[in-house]
């Protein structure tokens, strides 16, 4: 198929970084001499026919910028086979051959189904601070919010060390540890919690006991959201009932791990994959997910990104236990 033009999505929780992607799929379309259409609101806005056709100039400064200047939704109709059919339909309304998503897990599981029901050539580029898909290193997000991440606990440290407290931290992850992981182990954790392990109150009893031993006294344990032992004011709970002499405080990140501007290597990775996005589509691919693996560029096809489990690096959980002594 000779394309044309192509249209280009952001859905599910925004990520710093997207804004990066956006302009790379909008500037290596017009590199390669085809129209290209922003949609606004995720699949909400490609099911009502929110488009608008941008050019080179109108994604100008919005590299270093955070969130997605096409906005971003989580969209219910967009699950029903019938609000594909109006996507595919306002798709071929305008002529518009390709569709580039950029998300996660759930951006992907829709535009797998629109290809496969309405033979819509679509291309995923992971972009989700969780890192959670397989087939690549890294998604869009993921970086900057972990910097972010580090950034606040070492602000906790501060107080954490001058008031010999101990703070549970919780950091987002629905279903992946990476980001707890990878901000336990550079901010010194005395624990991390992981949806991907099955910590027990016992296990955080002997890290304690362990930290006692050896004089701490300020300690940080990182949970993940998604954690399986529970929430962290009934861990902080649990633990205050076993160490009545701890002085326990809980801080909850949320949403500021979304925000700001993208680091350097979420602006790199989202203008190379922008990039092989596109030509991707160009080259007739459809229905896969761009990555990077190893340095490299990769193409794994959008149900094996969904429904492979992305791994964990459980050799950096044993060395964040050598180091939390
Ligand atoms: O998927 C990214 C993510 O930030 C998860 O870590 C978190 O559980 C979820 O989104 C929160 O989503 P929302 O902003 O819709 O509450």
């Amino acid at each position: 198929m000779t394309f044309k033009s192509l249209a280009v999505l952001t859905s599910g929780g925004d990520a710093p970084g997207m804004n990066a992607a956006i302009r790379a799929v909008v500037r290596a379309g017009i590199f390669y001499k085809k129209e290209v259409f922003g949609v606004h609101r995720g699949y909400d806005g490609l099911i009502e026919g929110d488009f608008t056709p941008l050019h080179s100039k109108s994604v100008k400064n919005i590299l270093s910028q955070g969130g997605t200047m096409l906005k971003s939704a989580r969209s219910a109709e967009f699950r029903t086979p019938e609000g594909r059919a109006k996507a595919a339909q306002q798709l071929r309304d305008r002529n518009i051959d390709g569709l580039v998503v950029i998300g996660g897990d759930g951006t992907f599981t829709g535009a797998h189904l629109l290809s496969e029901e309405h033979g819509i050539a679509v291309v995923g580029i992971p972009g989700t601070i969780d890192n959670d898909l397989f087939g690549t290193d890294y998604t869009i997000g993921y970086d900057t919010a972990t910097n972010t991440v580090v950034e606040c606990i070492d602000k906790i440290r501060d107080t954490a060390n001058s008031h010999n407290r101990m703070f549970i931290v919780e950091v987002m992850g629905r279903d992946a540890g990476f980001i707890a992981l990878s901000a336990g182990v550079a901010t010194g954790a005395l624990d991390i919690v992981l949806p991907e392990k099955n910590t027990t109150l016992e296990d955080l009893y002997a890290s304690i006991d362990r930290g006692a031993e050896n004089k701490k006294t300020s300690n940080i344990i990182v949970v993940a959201e998604g954690n399986r032992l529970g929430k962290p004011f009934d861990l902080a709970n649990a633990l205050g009932t076993k160490y009545p002499e701890l002085d326990i405080k809980v801080t909850i990140l949320g949403h500021i791990q979304r925000g700001g501007s993208p680091s350097a290597l979420d602006r790199v990775n989202a203008s190379q994959l922008g990039v092989a996005a596109v030509e991707s589509l160009l080259n007739g691919k459809s229905d896969i997910m761009v990555g990077m693996v190893n340095g490299q560029l990769t193409q794994t096809f959008l149900q094996q990104a969904i429904y492979n489990k992305a791994p964990l690096d459980m050799e950096l959980f044993r060395v964040s236990k050598i180091l939390s002594i």
